[in-house]
């Protein structure tokens, strides 16, 4: 029998960076120094408090069973809890807060439960590719792309942007591009959003990755006229834990709530535990302290890299939040990604979050200091 895939994951896109991987394993087969920029993984570990609050949670038996796929009270309290001190917002744990598996799932799982066949669902481009593609296009949806500008700050402009869409994606601090925004901006997409009928979604997965003064907002201090998606990942170096959360509009996080309910069986109680713990460290707005040498680290690593990038020749913005460093390469991104590559140093090309991204390159700051002085000194000569 043949076996053919179904019309919606033929429509994803090829992947773009097989090719790359394929270098990379050879170039490290052959014994070469690879110095990994590439994926947005944090190389710290979770603080320990955390460490040690899953390992306790782990031993009872109670802890070993289903929870709610909409997750366990004390941890949409703890989410809830949070937004009141972070963000200076309340929300009810029980009707405006989802527990999620990382935020990735609920990001695509919001477009399954709102979004029709064929309807339109607005993603940046360049972006994070789960918005086009595992919401979008799994959804039998049709992906819009809008172009992010560098002469906009990369902000997306929603004049550009159809005004007969289901649902629209917004990410700051942004993924790409490092870039961030307001809460007047979040303001004026809320109000576009509610005056054309179009769900609101808003990725805040880097919300706590913020540089120098900077705090990102969330879009619920703009009003409540959303779905924001916030994940413990970045902010706790807890990628592979697998916790996030949806918090927002009633209906919204009601609708995603029914969909999972569908799908999944919630996070495991023990790491919901940890996660409960993690975000209990927040005092007030300020990091804590757990976490706050972690972001030290981050902050110098992109200083030095901007700096010695600049010095290089390159225009490169200091971002002021994410781990990523995006700058405009000045030649074709794959191109230069493949010649950095015969030098060890493995970078993200900008293509690969959209067309738009042609052209500039994505380092992420995942590397210690010493590597990244090592990658700019291999650059130098
Ligand atoms: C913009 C953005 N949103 C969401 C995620 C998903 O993170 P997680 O599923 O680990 O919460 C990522 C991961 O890299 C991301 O870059």
């Amino acid at each position: 029998m043949e076996i053919v895939f179904a019309d919606r994951l033929q429509k994803l896109p090829p992947y773009l960076f097989a090719k790359l991987e394929e270098l990379t394993a050879k170039k490290r087969a052959e014994g070469a120094d690879i110095i990994d920029f590439g994926i947005g993984d944090p190389d710290l570990p979770t603080p320990e408090p955390i460490i040690r609050a899953m390992q306790e949670a782990a031993v009872p038996q109670e802890n070993h069973t289903y929870s709610s796929s909409a997750g366990e009270k004390y941890l949409r309290q703890a989410v809830a809890d949070f937004y009141k001190k972070r963000f200076s917002v309340d929300v009810d744990p029980d009707k405006e807060v989802c527990v999620t598996i990382g935020s990735k799932e609920a990001i695509a799982n919001i477009c399954k439960a709102f979004v029709n066949a064929g309807e339109k669902v607005i993603s940046p481009d360049p972006a994070y590719p789960v918005y086009a593609n595992g919401a979008a296009l799994l959804s039998d949806a049709e992906a819009v792309k809008v172009p992010l500008r560098v002469e906009d700050g990369f902000l997306l402009d929603v004049n550009e942007c159809p005004t007969d869409a289901k649902m629209l994606y917004a990410n700051y601090p942004n993924n790409p591009t490092g870039a961030t925004c307001d809460v007047s901006y979040l303001k004026g997409v809320m109000e576009w959003c509610s005056d054309n009928g179009t769900i609101f979604c808003y990725d805040n997965a880097y919300s706590e990755m913020c540089f120098d003064d900077y705090m990102a907002p969330s879009a619920l201090e703009a009003g409540r006229d959303v779905i924001e998606f916030g994940s413990l990942s970045k902010t706790f170096n807890m990628t592979g834990y697998r916790v996030g959360y949806a918090v927002g509009d009633e209906t919204l996080v009601a609708g995603l709530k029914k969909v999972k309910s569908q799908i999944d069986s919630g996070v495991p109680k023990f790491i919901q535990k940890a996660a409960a713990d993690a975000l209990g460290l927040y005092e007030g707005k300020k990091l804590p302290k757990e976490i706050s040498g972690n972001m030290a680290i981050y902050e110098d690593r992109r200083t030095v890299l901007v700096n010695g990038l600049r010095e290089l020749g390159y225009d490169v913005p200091m971002p002021k939040a994410t781990f990523y460093v995006w700058f405009d390469c000045g030649m074709d991104s794959m191109k230069f990604t493949e010649k950095m590559l015969e030098h060890g140093i493995v970078v993200t090309p900008g293509v690969g979050f959209g067309d738009a991204g042609e052209g500039f390159v994505r380092i992420a700051l995942t590397q210690p200091r010493e590597r990244i002085e090592e990658a700019l000194e291999r650059m130098r000569s």
